[in-house]
């Protein structure tokens, strides 16, 4: 006989609306963890589960910062929400920045050696650089920091090079970050990971949220681990759309120059005022994000790579706006 469930102060009569959502979730998401053991060769207790890694960012902050007191390491120009982490927690953050050709300075590993920071976030492919960061450099932090080396890989399901999973034996220190939100397409679902050490896991698990997961997050997580046919096709096409536009978007008058990617979005930099081609594409209906004030930024705009009518709509508003400024500085 099925056991009488009176503990939890659930309804027990079901839920309103569509869908039985009326028991509190598995607060150690275990269906999901077995699954994605499986599929990325590690076991389940090297994983933790987050409501989108912008969680475990934030977790891996309270974990290892004092309020008041500690740092933590970024590399700009990276992804904003290491430090958004930081400042809600009151930990100050110390700035290594990246070269400009957006890899790791010679000196890093060095330079954290002797930083008493508590973590440093490592961002490979970068946001919104797009470019992996050489793993050689990567290492010998790995081998000279003291604190966590959180190495976000929330792109690598589209680049080449294999995961930093690969190395957790090796490295007691290493977090791995991913997400559901970029390649798996759902974002709107929060799901993020982090791949570490099964002490360090314990510890994260100790200080979530106990059901950070919801029950719709993990049924629908579930069914696209269950059937992920579609990733490769979807890897595929985005990355042809990349090519076409690292082709394209070079040939057009306004662009300066195309940064290498390894991620599903391409960093530009414009020979004209980025921010005014950004106000232009926004008049045409399209959001691109302007990067133009991040470090070794400047004239940059990140473009995400869409659909193929997407893309192309994107090429046909570029050069609208390409024939505009010629015009203009004709008439001036
Ligand atoms: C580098 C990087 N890490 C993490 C995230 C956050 O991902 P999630 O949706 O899992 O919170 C993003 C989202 O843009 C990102 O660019």
């Amino acid at each position: 006989m099925a056991p009488v469930m009176l503990d939890a102060n659930e309804n027990s009569l079901g839920s309103v609306g569509p869908g039985d959502f009326s028991r509190y979730p598995d607060p150690h998401q275990r269906a999901i963890k077995a699954d994605l053991a499986k599929l990325k060769g590690v076991s389940a207790d090297n994983i933790f589960l987050g409501n989108g890694s912008d969680e475990a960012i934030d977790l891996l902050v309270r974990l290892t910062c004092t309020p008041g007191q500690d740092r933590i390491v970024v590399c700009p120009p990276t992804y904003g929400m290491y430090e958004v982490a930081a400042n809600l927690n009151d930990v100050r953050v110390e700035r290594l920045p990246l070269t400009p050709d957006f890899q790791l300075p010679a000196d890093a590993a060095e330079r954290l050696a002797q930083s008493t920071a508590k973590l440093v976030f490592l961002c490979s492919p970068n946001n919104p650089t797009g470019n992996l960061l050489a793993p050689a450099a990567i290492e010998t932090i790995l081998r000279s920091f003291k604190g966590l080396v959180v190495v976000d890989e929330a792109y690598a399901d589209f680049a080449e090079a294999p995961s930093w999973t690969t190395r957790l034996a090796e490295f007691p220190r290493l977090v791995v970050l991913q997400t559901f939100s970029k390649a798996w397409g759902l974002a709107g679902l929060r799901l993020g990971v982090a791949y570490a050490a099964p002490a360090l896991i314990a510890y994260l698990n100790k200080i979530k949220p106990p059901y950070n997961i919801s029950a719709a997050t993990q049924q629908l997580a579930l069914a696209a681990l269950a059937d992920a046919s579609q990733l490769p096709e979807m890897q595929a096409e985005l990355l042809r759309g990349r090519a076409m536009l690292a082709q394209q978007l070079p040939t057009l008058p306004i662009v300066e120059h195309v940064f290498p990617s390894d991620a599903n979005f391409l960093l530009v930099r414009f020979n004209v005022d980025a921010t005014h081609v950004y106000d232009q594409l926004r008049a045409r209906g399209i959001v691109v994000r302007n990067r133009t004030s991040q470090p070794g930024c400047a004239g940059c705009l990140r473009l995400t790579v869409g659909t193929a009518a997407e893309n192309a709509r994107l090429l046909q508003a570029l050069t609208g706006i390409g024939a505009e400024q010629t015009i203009e500085k004709a008439a001036n």
